[in-house]
């Protein structure tokens, strides 16, 4: 089989960063280039300010940059020198034309091909590592022959990356799988086993998985299809909790002691975020919908369905609460990343009740240790498009929990950094006008403690209010 000496990842975003810097800690013969068009995005990369927050990772990237990790914006050098390429872009749902708000824009994926095809003077093992619709390495397949000059071989194989942003340096150096897909022929398989090669530095044989190509893209939605939906069922069974009196996290800790259902994933909240979750499933509804299987396509449907109204429910929850109006007063939200120990915003659920509380003319503050002031302001203007003067008199972002809660009628808290277990409820509870509200929307603040201190504390999936 071929032996890897130089790799290539186009895409420096949250999974081709860590994932190959990874690769150049754990593999120091082997040289790994990650690049992007986007040029402050590689000056990042190259800064002591690394675009991304990831736990551990400016170790990672400091121990390797320099020796045998590069970024760079010169894709088509990447592209000439490496082995073997990966295309780590991003693929977003589409907005306009055909499956627009379901489908897969592979826009970004089949300009990054199609450069591959121009560039590369020698054969190369292209790896789709964006997760994608079934069948897309056919697509990239046709694009890369059809464009190659002679001489060049192109084998495709599908990695999909399974990391959870938040863990991605700890869930990289210790996978539960990873998976490789491959044509079967003895081509396939040779670039396969190439591939495995590099992962065996450091990933125990057993646990890389080699399969056909379509099942491998098909895993990736399938497994974020079924994650996603652990989440919608507890959700859904915490609307019951709250509407009999029992307590959502008994019942999650009681169903996941069967061995069958296990208790990993099972906490209920205010919904999901993140930029994988309800594109994939959404995804994996057109590719139903495509293949005439409308009742499948309802099925995965409704994951994402009740997850806008859990986003919804607790929004409502929260006005209904603070005597059925909110318009003029202040309600802080603590976090804004979709979820603890990342930066990231994507579906954010956060923003979804931000613009609710906007929406009822509330007075907002928000405060998250790790999303910037731009962000946020990018988040609720959607990236430009609502005009940003209205919202400027409803929302004041903070720099400190404290100073996001002084003085609010309600304390919303949207994601679940371990920071805000150890606020000084206490000093607040003193700064907040009578009744003071805390809606706990992960489940993860100690609501004894809190009642005693004063607190009206309401919770996801529990009836009765202390
Ligand atoms: P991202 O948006 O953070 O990064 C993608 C990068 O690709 C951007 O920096 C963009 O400038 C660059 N790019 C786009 N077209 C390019 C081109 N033609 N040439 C060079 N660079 C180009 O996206 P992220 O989150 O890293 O996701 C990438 C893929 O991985 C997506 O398909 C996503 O579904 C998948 N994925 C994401 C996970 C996550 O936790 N974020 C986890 C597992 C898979």
């Amino acid at each position: 089989p071929i032996t890897v000496k130089k790799i290539c990842c186009i895409g420096a975003g949250y999974v081709g960063g860590p994932t190959c810097a990874v690769i150049a800690v754990k593999c120091p013969n082997i040289q790994v280039t990650i690049v992007d068009l986007n040029q402050a995005r590689i000056d990042a990369w190259n800064s002591d300010n690394l675009p991304i927050y990831e736990p551990g990772l400016d170790e990672v990237v400091k121990s390797a940059r320099g020796k045998n990790l590069f970024f760079s914006t010169d894709v088509d050098k990447g592209i000439l020198e490496a082995d073997l390429i990966f295309v780590s872009v991003n693929t977003p749902t589409k907005k306009s034309g055909i499956g627009a708000g379901f489908a897969a824009d592979l826009k970004f994926l089949q300009l990054a091909t199609r450069r591959i095809a121009e560039v590369a003077t020698s054969s190369k093992i292209v790896v789709e590592k964006s997760t994608v619709p079934c069948r897309t390495a056919d697509a990239m397949r046709t694009i890369l022959e059809a464009n190659s000059k002679p001489g060049c071989h192109f084998d495709i194989l599908s990695n999909p990356e399974f990391l959870a942003e938040g863990t991605a340096i700890a869930d990289l150096f210790k996978p539960d799988r990873v998976l490789i897909g491959s044509l079967q022929t003895e081509q396939g398989k040779d670039a396969c086993e190439a591939l495995k090669n590099v992962y065996a530095n450091w990933v125990p044989k057993e646990q890389i998985l080699t399969v056909g190509l379509w099942s491998s893209e098909l895993s990736k939605l399938a497994a974020n299809a079924m994650l996603a939906q652990r989440i919608s069922s507890v959700n859904a069974l915490s609307a019951i909790c709250e509407a009999t009196g029992a307590n959502i996290d008994e019942v999650a800790y009681a169903v996941g002691k069967d061995t069958r259902v296990g208790s990993k994933f099972l906490k209920a909240s205010v919904g999901f975020g993140g930029s994988c979750f309800q594109k994939d499933i959404l995804n994996l509804v057109y590719l139903s919908e495509s293949l005439h299987l409308p009742e499948v396509a309802k099925y995965w449907r409704a994951v994402v369905e009740m997850n806008e109204h859990q986003k919804e429910r607790f929004a409502r929850k929260v006005v209904d609460t603070l005597f059925n109006t909110i318009t003029g007063k202040k309600i802080a939200i603590l976090g804004w990343a979709f979820k603890k120990d990342t930066g990231d915003t994507r579906e954010s659920p956060s923003i979804t009740i931000a613009n609710h509380f906007l929406t009822e003319k509330a007075r907002i503050t928000v405060y998250d240790p790790q999303v910037t002031q731009d962000q946020i302001w990018l988040d609720l203007t959607n990236y430009g498009d609502i005009p940003a003067d209205p919202i400027k008199e409803h929302l004041t972002i903070c720099q400190s929990a404290e100073e996001a809660c002084a003085n609010a009628e309600a304390i919303v808290v949207c994601t679940e950094w371990d920071e805000f277990k150890q606020l000084d409820w206490k000093k607040i509870y003193a700064k907040c006008p009578r009744p003071a509200f805390v809606f706990d929307g992960r489940l993860m603040l100690n609501r004894k403690e809190l009642t005693d201190i004063g607190f009206q504390v309401i919770t996801i999936g529990t009836g009765d209010r202390v």
